[in-house]
Protein backbone atom coordinates (compact mmCIF):
# COMPACT_ATOMS: atom_id res chain seq x y z
CA UNK A 1 0.00 0.00 0.00
CA UNK A 2 1.24 3.53 -0.77
CA UNK A 3 1.95 5.68 2.31
CA UNK A 4 -0.59 8.40 2.63
CA UNK A 5 -0.79 11.36 4.82
CA UNK A 6 -3.85 13.28 5.37
CA UNK A 7 -4.11 16.48 5.99
CA UNK A 8 -8.03 18.78 6.91
CA UNK A 9 -9.00 21.52 8.11
CA UNK A 10 -10.84 24.87 7.63
CA UNK A 11 -10.18 27.70 5.31
CA UNK A 12 -7.43 29.99 6.06
CA UNK A 13 -5.93 27.58 8.68
CA UNK A 14 -2.60 27.41 6.74
CA UNK A 15 -3.27 23.42 5.22
CA UNK A 16 -1.68 24.07 1.52
CA UNK A 17 1.84 25.41 2.59
CA UNK A 18 1.84 22.87 5.47
CA UNK A 19 1.20 20.02 2.78
CA UNK A 20 3.01 21.46 0.95
CA UNK A 21 5.82 21.50 3.35
CA UNK A 22 5.39 18.30 4.73
CA UNK A 23 5.42 17.00 1.53
CA UNK A 24 9.07 18.24 1.04
CA UNK A 25 10.30 17.09 3.66
CA UNK A 26 8.95 13.38 3.42
CA UNK A 27 9.91 13.64 -0.52
CA UNK A 28 6.47 12.93 -1.15
CA UNK A 29 3.99 14.43 -3.56
CA UNK A 30 1.65 16.56 -2.55
CA UNK A 31 -2.38 16.42 -3.84
CA UNK A 32 -4.13 19.88 -3.22
CA UNK A 33 -7.38 18.61 -3.81
CA UNK A 34 -8.88 22.05 -3.13
CA UNK A 35 -7.10 22.66 -6.80
CA UNK A 36 -9.14 19.48 -8.18
CA UNK A 37 -12.64 21.27 -7.28
CA UNK A 38 -11.45 24.40 -8.28
CA UNK A 39 -10.39 23.36 -11.76
CA UNK A 40 -13.39 21.29 -12.47
CA UNK A 41 -15.50 24.82 -11.73
CA UNK A 42 -13.56 26.70 -13.58
CA UNK A 43 -14.12 24.52 -16.91
CA UNK A 44 -17.40 23.95 -15.65
CA UNK A 45 -18.03 27.66 -15.43
CA UNK A 46 -20.74 29.41 -13.22
CA UNK A 47 -23.62 27.32 -14.74
CA UNK A 48 -22.35 23.88 -13.50
CA UNK A 49 -24.86 24.08 -10.71
CA UNK A 50 -27.61 24.01 -13.38
CA UNK A 51 -26.89 21.56 -15.73
CA UNK A 52 -28.92 18.36 -15.43
CA UNK A 53 -27.58 15.13 -13.77
CA UNK A 54 -26.66 13.26 -17.32
CA UNK A 55 -24.99 16.16 -18.33
CA UNK A 56 -23.10 17.03 -14.99
CA UNK A 57 -21.96 13.50 -15.24
CA UNK A 58 -20.90 13.07 -18.47
CA UNK A 59 -19.02 16.44 -18.22
CA UNK A 60 -17.42 14.91 -14.70
CA UNK A 61 -16.39 11.84 -16.93
CA UNK A 62 -14.66 13.65 -19.07
CA UNK A 63 -11.59 14.80 -16.15
CA UNK A 64 -8.51 12.90 -15.19
CA UNK A 65 -5.75 13.95 -12.95
CA UNK A 66 -2.30 13.01 -12.99
CA UNK A 67 0.90 14.01 -10.36
CA UNK A 68 4.20 14.32 -10.67
CA UNK A 69 7.10 15.90 -8.54
CA UNK A 70 6.59 16.00 -4.91
CA UNK A 71 6.83 18.61 -2.32
CA UNK A 72 6.36 22.00 -3.43
CA UNK A 73 7.60 20.66 -6.97
CA UNK A 74 4.69 19.20 -7.04
CA UNK A 75 2.30 19.63 -10.52
CA UNK A 76 -1.36 18.50 -10.77
CA UNK A 77 -2.34 18.26 -14.17
CA UNK A 78 -5.95 18.36 -15.79
CA UNK A 79 -6.59 16.52 -19.11
CA UNK A 80 -2.45 17.15 -19.44
CA UNK A 81 -2.45 20.50 -18.33
CA UNK A 82 -1.02 21.70 -15.45
CA UNK A 83 -3.13 23.53 -12.79
CA UNK A 84 -1.87 27.21 -12.31
CA UNK A 85 -2.89 30.81 -10.93
CA UNK A 86 -5.60 30.62 -13.24
CA UNK A 87 -7.58 28.93 -10.05
CA UNK A 88 -5.81 31.17 -7.08
CA UNK A 89 -9.06 34.03 -7.28
CA UNK A 90 -11.85 34.46 -5.05
CA UNK A 91 -14.25 33.77 -8.30
CA UNK A 92 -13.04 30.40 -8.64
CA UNK A 93 -12.65 29.62 -4.47
CA UNK A 94 -17.03 30.90 -4.90
CA UNK A 95 -17.59 28.82 -7.93
CA UNK A 96 -15.64 25.52 -5.88
CA UNK A 97 -17.49 25.90 -3.01
CA UNK A 98 -20.87 25.95 -4.95
CA UNK A 99 -20.10 22.50 -6.65
CA UNK A 100 -18.39 20.87 -3.64
CA UNK A 101 -21.28 20.08 -1.85
CA UNK A 102 -22.83 18.37 -4.98
CA UNK A 103 -22.43 14.39 -4.44
CA UNK A 104 -21.92 13.52 -8.20
CA UNK A 105 -18.79 16.27 -8.32
CA UNK A 106 -17.85 14.52 -5.06
CA UNK A 107 -18.30 11.04 -5.67
CA UNK A 108 -16.20 11.92 -9.04
CA UNK A 109 -13.57 13.50 -6.98
CA UNK A 110 -13.10 10.69 -4.78
CA UNK A 111 -12.35 7.91 -7.20
CA UNK A 112 -9.84 9.95 -8.99
CA UNK A 113 -8.16 11.33 -5.32
CA UNK A 114 -8.41 7.20 -4.72
CA UNK A 115 -6.77 6.44 -7.96
CA UNK A 116 -3.93 8.79 -7.48
CA UNK A 117 -3.16 7.58 -3.71
CA UNK A 118 -2.97 3.78 -5.54
CA UNK A 119 -0.30 5.14 -7.76
CA UNK A 120 2.01 7.45 -5.22
CA UNK A 121 2.80 8.42 -2.25
CA UNK A 122 1.20 11.20 -0.71
CA UNK A 123 0.33 13.88 1.19
CA UNK A 124 -3.48 14.88 1.04
CA UNK A 125 -5.01 18.06 1.80
CA UNK A 126 -8.26 18.96 1.96
CA UNK A 127 -11.84 18.32 3.84
CA UNK A 128 -12.75 15.01 3.98
CA UNK A 129 -9.31 13.08 3.23
CA UNK A 130 -9.04 11.93 6.46
CA UNK A 131 -13.02 10.88 7.08
CA UNK A 132 -14.03 9.60 3.47
CA UNK A 133 -11.32 9.27 0.97
CA UNK A 134 -7.93 8.00 2.69
CA UNK A 135 -9.71 6.67 5.75
CA UNK A 136 -7.15 3.71 6.17
CA UNK A 137 -4.24 6.42 6.01
CA UNK A 138 -1.99 5.67 8.63
CA UNK A 139 -1.62 9.78 9.75
CA UNK A 140 -4.60 11.75 9.50
CA UNK A 141 -4.16 15.24 10.99
CA UNK A 142 -7.02 18.18 11.49
CA UNK A 143 -5.84 21.65 11.62
CA UNK A 144 -7.16 24.21 13.60
CA UNK A 145 -7.37 27.29 14.74
CA UNK A 146 -10.25 29.85 15.52
CA UNK A 147 -11.95 31.87 12.93
CA UNK A 148 -10.14 35.18 14.88
CA UNK A 149 -6.96 33.83 14.36
CA UNK A 150 -7.52 32.56 10.75
CA UNK A 151 -8.86 35.83 10.09
CA UNK A 152 -5.90 38.36 11.26
CA UNK A 153 -3.34 35.84 9.43
CA UNK A 154 -5.47 36.85 5.58
CA UNK A 155 -5.29 40.32 6.96
CA UNK A 156 -1.48 40.68 7.62
CA UNK A 157 -0.96 38.47 3.74
CA UNK A 158 -3.33 41.11 2.70
CA UNK A 159 -1.47 44.10 3.91
CA UNK A 160 1.22 42.48 2.86
CA UNK A 161 0.13 42.37 -0.43
CA UNK A 162 -0.60 46.09 0.13
CA UNK A 163 -4.26 45.21 -0.63
CA UNK A 164 -7.35 46.59 1.38
CA UNK A 165 -8.68 44.03 3.88
CA UNK A 166 -11.54 44.78 6.69
CA UNK A 167 -10.72 42.38 9.79
CA UNK A 168 -14.17 42.41 10.82
CA UNK A 169 -15.46 41.58 7.11
CA UNK A 170 -13.08 39.21 7.33
CA UNK A 171 -13.77 37.38 10.36
CA UNK A 172 -16.86 37.23 9.05
CA UNK A 173 -16.22 35.48 5.78
CA UNK A 174 -14.64 32.94 7.54
CA UNK A 175 -17.14 32.16 9.94
CA UNK A 176 -19.82 31.89 7.35
CA UNK A 177 -17.77 29.35 5.09
CA UNK A 178 -17.39 27.62 8.03
CA UNK A 179 -20.67 27.13 8.97
CA UNK A 180 -20.92 26.05 5.15
CA UNK A 181 -18.28 23.40 5.05
CA UNK A 182 -19.20 22.26 8.39
CA UNK A 183 -22.91 21.33 8.31
CA UNK A 184 -23.51 20.28 4.67
CA UNK A 185 -24.75 16.83 4.53
CA UNK A 186 -22.51 15.47 2.06
CA UNK A 187 -18.44 15.45 3.46
CA UNK A 188 -18.82 18.00 6.16
CA UNK A 189 -15.62 19.04 7.60
CA UNK A 190 -15.02 17.54 10.38
CA UNK A 191 -12.03 15.34 11.75
CA UNK A 192 -11.69 11.63 10.94
CA UNK A 193 -12.51 9.72 14.50
CA UNK A 194 -8.67 8.83 14.87
CA UNK A 195 -7.13 12.15 13.25
CA UNK A 196 -4.71 14.05 15.39
CA UNK A 197 -5.99 17.52 15.89
CA UNK A 198 -3.42 20.15 16.04
CA UNK A 199 -4.33 24.01 16.85
CA UNK A 200 -2.10 25.83 15.09
CA UNK A 201 -3.35 28.92 16.85
CA UNK A 202 -0.06 29.71 18.36
CA UNK A 203 2.49 27.98 16.27
CA UNK A 204 4.37 29.10 13.49
CA UNK A 205 4.23 26.94 10.55
CA UNK A 206 8.09 25.60 11.34
CA UNK A 207 6.35 24.88 14.55
CA UNK A 208 3.38 23.09 13.19
CA UNK A 209 5.68 20.89 11.23
CA UNK A 210 7.64 20.25 14.10
CA UNK A 211 4.64 18.53 15.52
CA UNK A 212 3.73 16.82 12.36
CA UNK A 213 6.89 15.19 12.00
CA UNK A 214 7.36 14.08 15.29
CA UNK A 215 4.04 12.21 15.33
CA UNK A 216 4.94 10.75 11.55
CA UNK A 217 8.54 9.93 13.33
CA UNK A 218 6.76 8.72 16.71
O1 LIG B 1 -9.02 24.64 -0.11
P1 LIG B 1 -9.62 25.44 -1.26
O2 LIG B 1 -10.06 26.83 -0.87
O3 LIG B 1 -8.74 25.45 -2.47
O4 LIG B 1 -10.96 24.64 -1.67
C1 LIG B 1 -11.81 25.09 -2.68
C2 LIG B 1 -13.24 24.60 -2.38
O5 LIG B 1 -13.32 23.18 -2.50
C3 LIG B 1 -13.77 24.95 -0.99
O6 LIG B 1 -15.09 25.44 -1.11
C4 LIG B 1 -13.79 23.65 -0.24
C5 LIG B 1 -13.89 22.61 -1.32
N1 LIG B 1 -13.16 21.39 -1.00
C6 LIG B 1 -13.89 20.31 -0.57
O7 LIG B 1 -15.12 20.41 -0.42
N2 LIG B 1 -13.26 19.14 -0.31
C7 LIG B 1 -11.93 19.02 -0.46
N3 LIG B 1 -11.34 17.85 -0.21
C8 LIG B 1 -11.16 20.14 -0.88
C9 LIG B 1 -11.82 21.32 -1.14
Amino acid sequence: MKKIITLDGPAGVGKSSLASALAGRLKLAYLDTGAMFRAIALKLGANAVNLSETELKQSLSEFTFELSGSGAETTLKMNGVAIGEEIRNEEVGTMASKIAPLELVRNALREQQQALGQKFDLVAEGRDMGSVVFPQAPFKFFLDASPEVRAMRRFKQLKAQGKPADLIVLTEQIKTRDAADRNRPIAPLKPAEDAIIVDTGELTLEGVLDVLLKKINQ
